[in-house]
């Protein structure tokens, strides 16, 4: 068996962080950006989940996170796909719910077939899925905003309340049901600050446009993995008070700017696939990502 541990701290994070680097090309399906916002976007989550490191000395060859106790994340290294089996035998003996799902990407052609040959079976469209949508940094348009609204980075506002507020006031309503009853996001100040705190947050990179009345209308964090020189849009949104005002093209357009300003090459961002919430996809087509891969979702039943 390969030498593994179960996740103690954010300091694993760090070593996932470090598998997922290394591995990153448009077809791995996660950013080191992508881990962070997850594992911090929320406080008091760790319970709820599974997560285990494989290792070879300090280099992490796979890791396995478990969503709800029936979705797994994992990446392994390319040149280690012999760990599947011991990376699927834990998530299947360590899930609690009978309904299994996971996700690769459709030019993972390895896992794919080793997902099939382990009886998972390819969810239909009718089922969530993500997209992988990218674009280079050359030719970016200016930053338009309405008169008297301004953007600016974390790097000046520097308030994690007001930046959190931002953050719920903009996911409490999704897109295209404004007049639903408002939903409650968890992000808190505290969360946050958690957010901030992690590795390769930037507050230069994290960007809001504030309202002439003093309010945040729109957000959007950009994760920059210096390594592969690409980053990540996780999370974008606008306060559904502020919508349809080209605000979340401008912000993501100012969050471009300085991404390219701190040597990156490439954005990359993860909208649903799916016709069951087409907007965020408009949105980052109208600002020129276009798609380079989805996700192909499995499920199975657990054996008992
Ligand atoms: C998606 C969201 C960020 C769009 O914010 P916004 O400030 O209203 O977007 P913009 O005004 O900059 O829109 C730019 C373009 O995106 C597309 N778009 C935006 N909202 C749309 C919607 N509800 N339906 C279809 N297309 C939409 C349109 O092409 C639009 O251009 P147009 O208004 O000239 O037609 C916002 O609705 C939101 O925060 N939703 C909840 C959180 C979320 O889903 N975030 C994205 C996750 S990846």
């Amino acid at each position: 068996m390969t030498p593994f541990r179960d996740y103690s701290g954010f300091q694993d994070l760090r070593a996932m962080q470090s598998l997922t680097q290394r591995i990153w090309s448009p077809t791995t399906p996660f950013h080191i950006g992508n881990l962070a916002w997850e594992r911090f976007e929320h406080v008091g989550r760790e319970p709820e989940w599974k997560t285990r490191l494989w290792f070879e000395g300090e280099t992490v060859l796979a890791w396995g996170w478990i969503h709800d106790g029936s979705h797994l994340y994992f990446q392994i290294d390319p040149a280690r796909l012999d760990l599947f089996e011991e990376v699927f035998s834990w998530f299947e003996t360590a899930a609690t719910e009978p309904d299994l799902t996971t996700m690769v990407l459709d030019a993972q052609a390895e896992l794919l077939a080793r997902l099939a040959g382990r009886g998972y079976r390819v969810v239909g469209d009718d089922h969530p899925f993500g997209l992988r949508t990218s674009r280079d940094l050359e030719n970016l348009k200016p930053v338009v905003l309405p008169r008297g609204y301004r953007a600016l980075s974390m790097a000046d506002l520097r308030d994690p309340e007001r930046r959190a507020l931002a953050h719920r006031n903009a996911w409490s309503r999704i897109a295209g049901r404004e007049a639903d009853p408002p939903g409650r996001s968890r992000v808190t100040a505290e969360s946050y600050r958690q957010v901030m705190a992690a590795w390769p947050y930037r507050p230069g990179l994290d960007w809001v446009v504030e309202a002439p009345d003093g309010r945040l209308a729109a957000n959007a964090c950009v994760w920059f993995d210096e390594v592969n020189g690409v980053g990540l849009f996780e999370p974008v949104g606008t306060d559904a008070d502020f919508r349809r005002l080209g605000l979340a093209q401008a912000v993501c357009l100012a969050a471009l700017h300085a991404l390219k300003a701190a040597g990156a090459r490439l954005a990359v961002v993860g909208p649903r696939g799916d016709d069951g919430y087409p907007a965020p996809r408009a949105l980052y087509a109208t600002l020129g990502f276009t798609a380079h891969g989805r996700e192909i979702v499995h499920a199975r039943k657990r054996l008992a």
